[in-house]
């Protein structure tokens, strides 16, 4: 496949990035979507020239450390699908592909394609755990008994895997998918119950001080998440916040 990439350029936050033109060729239809980059940034770095700078960790659609705004959606055309984990038999050869960062003001630009992400970091340690006793012997996980359906939405919000695509594709920059997932997949399980009366109010608390928007019910976020997280988590998010308010 022969390609041309154009690809958002820019040496930090201070300053200012534009998108250059990069023609490729000799692409195997096979390839995963960072593959591609690699070999790009071989030639780059054979031609003398800076690589580009791009997060990624697994490449197996678990960390959620690929982001990458392809054609304009987060994480590229494929539904359910990570920016890892896309192949570029998506593509036809001649095609012209434009890469961008995730754009949210809070998620500022390291460097090119990489964003700072430690907003979700920070909004998780306001009241993404549980508290354990772990003095005297473990409990046997089978010792809780806990009703299928239960176990079954907390999994489903488990699968979140915090990688942010949620805010870049909603026009608010909200980040209510996110925090939705977090709190309903504690909220789910009597583990979670220590700290249900502050989760919510707390998770919302920093995720409002990261200056994230708010949520319009555009359903963006659902549309473009990987791991199709379900909006129904912004709803258990505002069941739960209320009930914290009201007892
Ligand atoms: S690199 Fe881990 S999810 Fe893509």
């Amino acid at each position: 496949m022969e390609l041309v990439l154009k690809i958002w350029r820019q040496k930090s936050g201070q300053t200012k990035g534009k998108i250059q033109n990069y023609p490729i060729k000799n692409i195997d239809p096979d390839m995963s979507f960072l593959e591609m980059l690699d070999v790009l940034n071989q030639q780059l770095i054979n031609d003398g020239e800076e690589p580009v700078a791009f997060d990624h960790d697994c490449r197996e659609g678990i960390c959620g450390a690929c982001s990458l705004v392809i054609n304009g959606a987060p994480h590229g055309p494929d539904r359910g699908t990570t920016t890892c984990q896309l192949h570029m038999r998506k593509f036809q050869s001649g095609d012209t592909i434009y890469i961008e960062p995730f754009r949210s003001n809070s998620f500022p630009v390291i460097k090119d394609l990489v964003v700072d992400r430690g907003a979700f970091d920070r909004i998780q340690q306001a009241g993404g755990y549980v508290s354990v006793n772990t003095s005297g012997n473990t409990v046997d996980a089978n010792a809780t008994p806990i009703p299928k359906p239960n176990a079954d939405e907390a999994f489903n919000a488990a699968a979140c895997i915090g990688c942010g695509a949620c805010v870049a594709a909603c026009k608010n920059s909200s980040a209510m998918l996110f925090v939705g997932a977090k709190v309903s997949q504690y909220a789910h399980l009597p583990q979670g119950q220590v700290e249900s009366k502050e989760r919510a109010i707390n998770m919302v608390s920093q995720m409002d001080k990261e200056g994230f928007g708010n949520c319009t019910n555009t359903g963006a976020c659902e549309a473009h998440c990987p791991k199709e997280i379900s909006l129904d988590n912004i709803m258990k998010l505002n069941r739960e916040y209320l009930k914290s308010k009201i007892t």
